[in-house]
Formats: structure tokens, sequence, C-alpha cells
């Protein structure tokens, strides 16, 4: 990567400026620089290194697709480096139980490979706590910041509030640090995340600031990343609670069949109203199955009511089993042949650790020239 490309605190002047990122950034802020950030994207792919990731804490649902994962290949698919970080560690922050971590971590591979990634030189796919120089870098990048600042990060603090732990532990507070290691061991400069990440990225972008400020002055080496937050609209729960999450079993997991499909679509939340129209502020639930027909089908919502009109919600969920199985057949055909050959997902993961493991190697070695501290 060209390091004339930032400037010294570490940020691309072609892109958003430093006082543009400060983390007294407002979410409108952050829209606007996540829309030239992707026009940027789209006329210079090979400028950028994508990384985002998942905490591997169950299967991926239509959520989750509709919402991160066909970004991820429509961006990788552009030639952008990309890098999918699978959050192992992460898991432990908030969870008693371990058992299932590295289950979990391969259905994840199964869902993205499903879904169109192709992992390779372009597509790293890898567990964080297999990439030693990445956590590495973890100790000096936890000196450059205060307990204040981590405790003031809101997105952990809901985290605490829903956990209900016993005790909060310190891997509550310094993940997000640890994130930054996902981010700028491979030099991400382009992260497509949600709103609940932007305190995350604030905290990377701080850090990787002050580490040039601090240790790279006249060379920085560590690029600021920024947010490329989705355009799909927020899906909501098949309950009409606000959020899909396999906790609240509300969610059509992409692993689902067809009739487990139609089953939980059947039960889903509508209203009283009979004639369908398509209105997000006082029919929610309806607005939310109507979406999802839109999502499968590629026609707007508006179009999708009209049609099933006065059909009633019996129709309108009909239509969505049918568009919905339609949409991810063929993604739950891949699947299933995936799922037969446990060998190739860990081959996938091997070569994505591998892979990280080169960068994560170059990258600190040049932490540690930057720190003086090479013997
Ligand atoms: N914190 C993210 C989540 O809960 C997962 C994650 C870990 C991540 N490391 C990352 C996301 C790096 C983006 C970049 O979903």
């Amino acid at each position: 990567m060209d390091i004339q490309l930032y400037d010294k605190y570490g940020f691309n002047p072609n892109c958003p400026s430093p006082a543009e990122a400060h983390p007294s950034d407002t979410y409108g802020k952050s829209l606007e620089l996540s829309a030239r950030l992707e026009a940027d994207i789209l006329t210079n792919p090979q400028n950028h290194v994508l990384l985002t990731g998942d905490r591997p804490t169950g299967r991926l649902h239509i959520g989750h697709y509709f919402g991160s994962l066909l970004n991820r290949v429509r961006l990788s698919g552009l030639g952008v480096k990309t890098y999918i970080v699978i959050a192992d560690y992460q898991v432990l922050t908030d969870h008693e139980v371990f058992s299932e971590i590295a289950q979990n971590t391969k259905q994840l591979v199964i869902d993205y490979l499903a879904a169109g990634l192709v992992p390779g030189e372009n597509c790293v796919i890898f567990p964080h706590s297999y990439v030693p120089e990445l956590n590495q870098l973890m100790l000096p990048f936890l000196t450059l910041v205060s307990n204040a600042e981590l405790e003031r990060n809101p997105t952990v603090k809901e985290e605490i509030g829903a956990a209900a732990l016993k005790s909060v532990n310190a891997g509550m507070y310094t993940y997000p640090v640890h994130q930054a290691c996902d981010i700028l061991f491979c030099k991400g400069t382009v992260v497509p995340v949600g709103k609940d990440q932007l305190p995350h990225l604030e905290m990377t972008r701080l850090i990787a600031r002050r580490f040039n400020e601090k240790y790279a002055l006249k060379k920085p080496i560590l690029p600021a990343p920024f947010a490329l937050l989705s355009k799909s609209p927020n899906i909501l729960g098949l309950d009409g609670s606000q959020k899909m999450s396999k906790s609240r079993n509300n969610a059509v997991f992409l692993s689902a069949t067809e009739d487990e499909t139609a089953a939980l679509i059947k039960k889903a939340q509508t209203d009283g109203n009979r004639t369908i129209t398509y209105d997000p502020v006082n029919r929610p639930e309806v607005a939310n199955l109507l979406v999802l027909v839109s999502l499968s089908t590629g026609d707007a919502p508006e179009a999708v009511a009209a049609r099933i009109g006065d059909g009633g919600a019996g129709a309108l969920k009909k239509a969505l089993t049918e568009a919905l199985n339609e949409k991810l057949r063929p993604l739950r055909a891949e699947r299933a042949r995936l799922e037969k050959d446990p060998a190739h997902i860990r081959r996938v993961l091997l070569d994505g650790v591998e892979r990280a493991c080169k960068t994560a190697h170059q990258t600190l070695t040049e932490v540690r020239r930057a720190m003086n501290m090479e013997i």
C-alpha cells in the first residue's frame, strides 16, 4: 500500500479528513463518509483493503444475509482485497459457553461460501485466535488508550447491560482495542459494519492516529479505517421485535429447510388490517415482510403490497415464503454440499490463517521497527 496516500495522522486525504473523522462524529456524518467511501471503492477498488468480521456465536440468518453478506460478496467481487475475521476470542467477553465456538466457526464459513464468497488470495477468511502476530499488536495498542476511553464506549456499555454477567471481565472493556488489531494488522481501510460498531471504529482510528503520531510521525504506517454502513433496511424479527436474532427465536436461518421457513413465516406477527399496504411507520411488521419479499424478488415493497391488496396477511406470508425459499434455494443446495465436506472447510480456514499470519508478520515487523524495538 502506498503510504503517500496518508497524511501524518494516517488519514487518506482523498477520502474523509481527520477533522471529519474526529470521535465526535455523528451518525449522519458517518453515513456521508460511507457514501463517499463507496464511490471511491467503485472507481479505485485496488486502493482499498476491506476487513469485516463476525462473532462465531451461531449460524447466520436472513438479516445477516440481506444486511451484510450480500454486500461483502459484491465488494469482494469488485476486486477489493477482503479479509473476514471470525472473532472467536470476542465470544469470550460475554458468553460463558465456549464448547461450540469451533463448530460455529465452521458453520460461518459454510454460510460465507454458500453465499458466494470465494476464498483465496483476494478473500482471506480466518479466526483471529490463530494469528499470533495479530494478537501481539494488542500490547502496544493498549498503551495508547486510557481506561476512561474504554469505559465510555456506548456499545460496550450496552453489551454489559444485555449480557447480565455475574461480573464484567476486562476482555469486555478491552475487546474494542483487540478489534483495532483485527482491522490494523492488515491495514484495513474499509470496514462494512452496522451502526453499533461505529464506536469501535472510532477507537481504531484513535489508535492508528496516536501510533503514527508517537512512533511514526515522519512515515505513518497505520491507515485510518472508515465504516461502510449498510444501505439495506434494518430487518426486524418475525415476531415484530426490533431485531432479528437467534436468541429470540424470530430468525430464518440460511440453514433452515423450506418447511421450517414456511412454519416460521406462518407465525410471523402482522396486524388486524386486511388490506396490505407499505407503511413502515404505522405498520412495521407488515412492512418488514414486504421488505423481505422485495429483497428476495427485486420488486419494490409498494408494488408487492399493491399486488397482494385485499389478500390479507395470509397471502402476504404465502408470497414471502415462496419468494424467500426460491431466493435461497441455490445457496441452501450449496450449503448442503459444503456440509458434507468438512475437510474442505478446514482447508479454507487453514489457508486463510496462513495468509493472515503472513500479513500480520509484516505489520508487526513495521510496528516493532517504528517503536525502535527491533534487536
Ligand atoms: N464486533 C463485531 C460484532 O460483534 C465483530 C468483529 C470483530 C468485527 N472484529 C471485527 C467487525 C473487525 C468488524 C471489524 O459483530
